[in-house]
């Protein structure tokens, strides 16, 4: 009896290990090899490499579909084609799940969706980033209008983490239909180039009702996402590079809205070389330079990890450090549209604004703006409406709001661009910034038009005046005097400048009046 009792215990322990082995094949060798042979890791080996190494720890691995109609009583789906559970980035902890192919295309049914939502639950609640691995051919189509709901309540998690814990989604497969709206409702979207997909309607269905043709790729692709849409903020060659890309994200950002960002390490002393930036800077004010070398002289070790680098490229976001801090920098870039604010860079930096607000990372903004956009499209596209979010976002941002005009800060740009008056803490310029309601050209010629006109010689009296209004206006003098720039610094003394205004600001506590929430111009 006891002997009997004993086989049975080894019986019950070999099943278990039996049973995990079982889930650790997914949707089997055949499907394993399918995915490896269109470029593509399952949904194990992605976590493997995303995580730091043995840290990862499955939730509910035993979950799977109750569904019974259209022969799926028999349809053996380990994991319910997701794997979700928990472990660490550099050591700290992250949720993540990912969706498995090999498991019924990754589609999505009632337990799949349950199985994301448990995650998610636990991130918000133990405060931890939440990534999501996307290779799914959306909502199975076996469980019908559960497979929906679970989308819905995905969805539902989104909304109600954001500004909570960062959400961040990896597309490695394809990511279609309504499901594209889980990644949408995230902060940040990452793709890999070939693999990757999003469309909200397909190819064939585009074809159908507007007659035009489409490769999935060139519909959704990651070039089309990062260049194009703006929905993909990341692209990578290779999932390995995109793994490692989210990882170095994650050293940048809090695991939540209650933390700090972890220090980076820290270059107390580390020399600002001064005249590799002063001549960065063109002497002509209308040559055009390349301020992402600006940002990285000014970040320690010049680490920066631009954001949305091929969308909008006239306006640049990203992550840099002041002595080891966590700064969020936003920067005009003169080299493309002279670094006019439009649309698309409008709704660029407004986004991370509020990512940066939402997560207590300071904001770090390097102005040099001619103004917004002029042009039919714009206004037609609704510039007025988009460019009021910057406005907006830079209001309602609370963490310390540092801003350096680098050169031009003209009209509504220097505006949104965080000046005084939307509540920058300190805003600083170089000798180089030209602070005026327009560049001199514009206002000679609007405010000397008769005396122009009148002149014997127009073009001279022209330049003359051009000349005057540069002298009087485009500098960052009249700005000083008036107290709406704190101090005009020199290249040498920046750096070490902003890190001790981080470091004055740190505690900047600011308390607003009681509201639901505003009304963003969305
Ligand atoms: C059930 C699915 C599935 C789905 C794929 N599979 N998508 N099963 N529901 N939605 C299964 C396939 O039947 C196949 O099973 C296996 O996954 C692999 O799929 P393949 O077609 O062999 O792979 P591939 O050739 O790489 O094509 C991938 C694909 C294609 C482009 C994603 O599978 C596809 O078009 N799937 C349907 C996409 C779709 O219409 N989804 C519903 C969208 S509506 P076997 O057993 O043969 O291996 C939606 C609404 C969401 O998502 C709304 C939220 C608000």
């Amino acid at each position: 009896m006891r002997r009997d009792l004993k086989v049975l215990k080894e019986q019950k322990i070999r099943e278990l290990y039996d049973k995990r082995e079982r889930l650790m094949k997914g949707g089997g060798e055949e499907k394993i090899k399918k995915q490896h042979s269109k470029g593509k890791l399952t949904a194990r080996e992605r976590i493997k490499l995303l995580l730091d190494e043995n840290s990862f720890v499955e939730v509910n691995p035993f979950m799977s579909h109750r569904c019974v109609d259209f022969g799926m009583d028999k349809v053996d789906a380990p994991g319910d084609g997701v794997v979700t559970g928990y472990g660490t980035i550099h050591g700290r902890l992250v949720f993540v799940f990912a969706q498995d192919f090999t498991v019924m295309g990754g589609s999505l049914g009632e337990i799949h969706a349950a199985r994301i939502c448990k995650i998610m639950d636990m991130a918000k609640e133990m405060g931890a980033p939440i990534i999501g691995l996307y290779d799914s051919g959306g909502a199975r189509i076996q469980e019908g209008v559960l497979a929906l709901n679970g989308f819905g309540e995905i969805f539902a998690r989104n909304a109600l983490c954001s500004g909570v814990v960062p959400q961040i989604s990896v597309i490695m497969g394809p990511c279609a239909g309504g499901a594209v709206y889980s990644p949408a409702l995230t902060d940040f979207v990452f793709m890999v180039d070939n693999t990757s997909q999003m469309f909200l309607t397909g190819p064939e269905v585009i074809k159908s009702i507007t007659g035009e043709e489409v490769t999935m790729e060139e519909l959704g692709g990651s070039i089309t996402h990062a260049v194009k849409s703006g929905v993909a903020h990341f692209t990578a060659s290779s999932e390995e590079e995109c793994m490692e890309q989210v990882r170095r994200l994650l050293s940048f950002i809090p695991s939540n809205n209650l933390e700090d960002a972890p220090m980076g390490l820290a270059k107390n002393g580390e020399i600002f070389d001064e005249n590799a930036v002063k001549d960065l800077i063109p002497d002509h004010p209308n040559k055009p330079y390349d301020m992402k070398k600006v940002i990285n002289h000014l970040v320690d070790q010049g680490d920066f990890m631009e954001i949305h680098a091929r969308f909008a490229k006239n306006i640049i976001v990203g992550f840099g450090r002041l002595n080891g801090r966590t700064v969020g920098i936003v920067a005009n870039q003169p080299m493309h549209k002279a670094g006019c604010l439009d649309i698309d860079a409008s709704d660029k930096a407004s986004r991370f604004i509020r990512f940066c607000d939402a997560f207590n990372i300071p904001l770090l903004t390097l102005v040099d703006v001619p103004g917004f956009l002029p042009g039919v499209s714009q206004e037609y596209g609704g510039i007025i409406r988009h460019g009021a979010k910057l406005l907006y976002a830079y209001t309602e941002a609370t963490v310390p709001k540092i801003t350096l005009v680098v050169r031009k800060a003209y009209g509504g740009g220097y505006i949104a661009m965080c000046s005084k008056s939307l509540g920058a803490d300190l805003v600083y310029a170089w000798p180089t910034a030209e602070i005026a309601v327009m560049g001199p050209e514009g206002a000679a010629n609007i405010i000397f038009r008769k005396e122009i006109a009148a002149a014997r010689d127009p073009e001279m009296v022209r330049q003359k005046k051009i000349a005057e209004y540069r002298e009087q206006f485009a500098n960052p003098y009249v700005a000083a005097k008036a107290g709406i720039v704190n101090d005009v610094l020199s290249f040498e003394e920046t750096r070490m400048r902003l890190i001790n205004s981080l470091e004055m600001l740190e505690n900047k506590r600011v308390s607003k009046p009681q509201r639901k929430h505003g009304n963003m111009p969305l």
